[in-house]
């Protein structure tokens, strides 16, 4: 089986692309690097003993994605990571999420369908159910987008819906609540550009001394601690569940060809829990304040995980513990990696 994964060199692709080739299937990887380093296919190779078949391909480029989907026409499915993901960014230039996000994935499309490749498995985010009563289930409705980035989550979902209706397409969209961690080699990780906005990498490179102190954003919400509440699933359990998704469409276990998962532990973890148990397990303590509430965070949110479960046979195994040592790991062992 030949995979082509988008975006493979990012944080959740670099970590599927490992457990890929760990499961022993044939993996092509393109990406433009636009969010991540040129090391991590080394690094990979590192982790798995394989060499990662590499093209370096902007899925906006529509004639340069054509020409490598036609020379690799036995592509059995493709996994579609590429995207850019900063949602605050995406609500101050909008058209790069609207042109990368929406226009990367028909440009992707319209080349898979002209080489006859029809299986796709897509990366949406819990961010399409906003503020809902958890645990969320696949079937709660979809909720107005909070951003360009949301919306352009949302608006993939409904081509990709269009597209399996109206084609040979089979379609499984993922929709992941927060992935956190690294893989256990910490070779691999997470590599936010600039200041980080999200959770976990603010803690790690606060311990480490890159930030000076992390904010809490609000301890006022209605939750047994007041801080926020989120779904914090390890990457590389999140990694695997791509691994039973594509085992899914290729064996045809699908009831129909298009299917929607959620992917994440079931389990909610205040920001506090999560500052406690990366205290705990990494025995640094953490300079942290509460601050005022981030504008546009929802009180709380967690995955109902049943469907994965039941039908992709998935569910997660790593706790919240394994994923601030991972994490830590990784951010420890970052500097060097960069270098070398
Ligand atoms: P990431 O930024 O680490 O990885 C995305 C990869 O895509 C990067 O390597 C980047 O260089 C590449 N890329 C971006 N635009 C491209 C283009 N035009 N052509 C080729 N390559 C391009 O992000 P991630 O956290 O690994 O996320 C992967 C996917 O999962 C994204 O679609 C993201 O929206 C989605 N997702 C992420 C999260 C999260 O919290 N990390 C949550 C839900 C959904
Ligand atoms: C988690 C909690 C913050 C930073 C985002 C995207 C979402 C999805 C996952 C892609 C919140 C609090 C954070 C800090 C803090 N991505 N926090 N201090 O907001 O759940 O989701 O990433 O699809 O679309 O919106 O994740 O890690 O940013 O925040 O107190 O410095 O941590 O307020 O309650 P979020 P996050």
């Amino acid at each position: 089986m030949k995979i082509l994964v988008t975006g493979g060199t990012g944080y959740i692709g670099s970590h599927t692309v490992v457990e890929l080739q760990n499961a022993g299937y044939e993996v092509v990887v393109i990406d433009n690097f636009d969010n991540s380093h040129p090391s991590v296919l080394l690094n990979i190779e590192k982790i798995t003993g394989k060499k990662v078949v590499f093209e370096n391909i902007d899925i906006r480029d529509k004639k340069s994605l054509r020409e490598f989907v036609s020379k690799n026409k036995d592509i059995n499915a493709v996994i579609h990571f590429a995207a850019s993901k900063a949602v605050g960014e995406s609500v101050e230039n909008p058209l790069k999420y609207y042109e990368n996000n929406v226009g990367g994935t028909l440009n992707l499309l319209e080349a898979m369908q002209e080489n006859g490749i029809e299986n796709i498995v897509f990366s949406s985010s819990c961010t399409v159910y906003g503020e809902a009563t958890p645990p969320v289930n696949e079937d709660a409705p979809i909720m107005l987008a909070q951003s360009p980035y949301g919306n352009t989550k949302q608006i993939c979902e409904e081509v990709l819906l269009d597209q399996t209706n109206a084609s040979n397409l089979k379609t499984v969209s993922l929709r992941y609540f927060n992935p956190v961690g690294a893989h256990d080699s910490a070779l691999i990780g997470e590599l936010p550009l600039g200041i980080p906005n999200n959770l976990v990498p603010y803690i790690t490179q606060t311990a480490i001394g890159k930030r000076e102190i992390l904010t809490v954003f609000g301890n006022d919400y209605n939750t047994p601690d007041g801080t926020c509440i989120r779904d914090f699933i390890h990457v590389v359990d999140l990694a695997k569940a791509h691994i039973k998704a594509v085992e899914y469409l290729s064996n045809k276990k699908y009831k129909s060809s298009y299917s929607v998962f959620n992917l994440g532990t079931g389990k909610g973890s205040s920001v506090l829990e999560v500052i406690q148990t990366f205290e705990k397990v990494t025995q640094v303590k953490l300079n942290y304040k509460i601050g005022p509430r981030r504008g546009g965070d929802i009180t709380q949110i967690y995955a109902g995980c049943e469907k994965a479960e039941k039908e992709l046979g998935w569910k997660t195994e790593r706790d919240l513990e394994n994923c601030m040592k991972t994490a830590w790991d990784w951010e420890k062992k970052l500097e060097s990696l960069l270098i070398s």
